[in-house]
């Protein structure tokens, strides 16, 4: 009923087939984890943050889910870079399928140092994570805009793979103009918006305490709480990027209608986290058909067509 409808994006540069991808978050540590979403319908392989040193993460519970989205703060579990920079070598050859490193350094020696590795590797599109919000006494970069300008300014010289950012929720029109400003500035690829909503705090009436361990219960919070937070930060970098830089849109995408939502919000293309966290790696090609499905009832047949289409009231 839907072949018609063409899901496929570009995204920096990359084709994609289609607009929906895995978010790095969630089940995509370790290889077996990442070959599940290479067989799956998610268009390229989102890799897990990763960091110089192998991490262990924060102490359990770390990752509750709640009925619109979870809470979470897992800081940073990952096998290190080294494993993630061999990882992308064998997923390109075994599956043909974009592979897209995420990396998120505890330093600007550390992104330095992982950016200049995947730059030689064989990935895609290399996403620096500004905006992990897990780490005690490390400030999400995202909101410090100096160090942002600055650190760009040096992983943008290296090399050639597209750059992209992760980056933090803004919550204010004038942050919108001076982050915008940095990512023009120094011509980055991409932005993957929003992560998780940083230290929220989720209490259980009952026993009287928060519901995850680390930082005193503080979590990032993602999934549908979240969207109408996403579609902001889409809509408001698409009218400052000028289609200079690309959008993965990312935040409480569970439906096909939340998906169209971003598309006319102006996202290139979305990550699918919480939703693949709890539903698994069918969740692609589901939200993928119900994509399609709205977009042949409202007469559109490609990505192209409807992306950035908001309506003024
Ligand atoms: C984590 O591992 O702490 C989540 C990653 C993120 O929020 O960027």
């Amino acid at each position: 009923m839907t072949k018609n409808i063409d899901l496929s994006t570009t995204v920096a540069g990359v084709n994609l087939e289609s607009y929906i991808i895995n978010a790095s978050g969630p089940d995509c540590t370790t290889y077996e984890e990442l070959q599940t979403i290479a067989r799956s319908e998610s268009a390229a392989v989102m890799m897990k943050s990763c960091t110089v040193e192998p991490r262990e993460g924060n102490p359990e519970p770390r990752y509750q889910r709640l009925d619109f989205g979870a809470i979470q703060s897992m800081g940073l579990p990952n096998l290190g870079y080294k494993e993630y920079v061999k990882f992308s070598a064998q997923l390109r050859q075994e599956y043909g399928k974009p592979v897209i490193a995420s990396l998120s350094g505890m330093c600007k020696e550390d992104n330095l140092k992982m950016v200049e590795a995947f730059q030689e590797s064989p990935v895609d599109m290399i996403e620096v994570n500004f905006s992990c919000p897990n780490i005690v006494g490390k400030p999400q970069l995202g909101y410090d805009f100096e160090q942002t300008d600055k650190v760009l300014g040096e992983i943008c010289k290296i090399n050639s793979k597209p750059i992209g950012v992760k980056l933090p929720p803004y919550f204010d029109l004038c942050h919108f103009d001076m982050v915008a400003e940095i990512m023009l500035k120094h011509k980055v690829g991409f932005i993957s918006c929003i992560n998780s909503i940083g230290n929220t705090l989720i209490i259980d009436a009952e026993t009287e305490a928060p519901i995850i361990k680390p930082k005193g219960g503080f979590g990032g919070l993602s999934g549908q709480y979240i969207k109408p937070v996403g579609l902001s930060n889409v809509r408001a970098f698409l009218e400052r990027l000028k289609g200079q830089v690309a959008i993965f849109g990312v935040g409480g995408i569970v439906t096909g209608t939340d998906a169209f939502e971003y598309l006319l919000a102006g996202a290139d293309a979305v990550q699918i986290g919480t939703t693949f966290e709890k539903e698994g790696a069918a969740s692609f090609s589901r939200i993928a058909q119900e994509l399609q499905a709205i977009m042949q009832r409202k007469g559109y047949s490609s990505i192209a067509e409807a992306k950035g289409k908001l309506r003024e009231l």
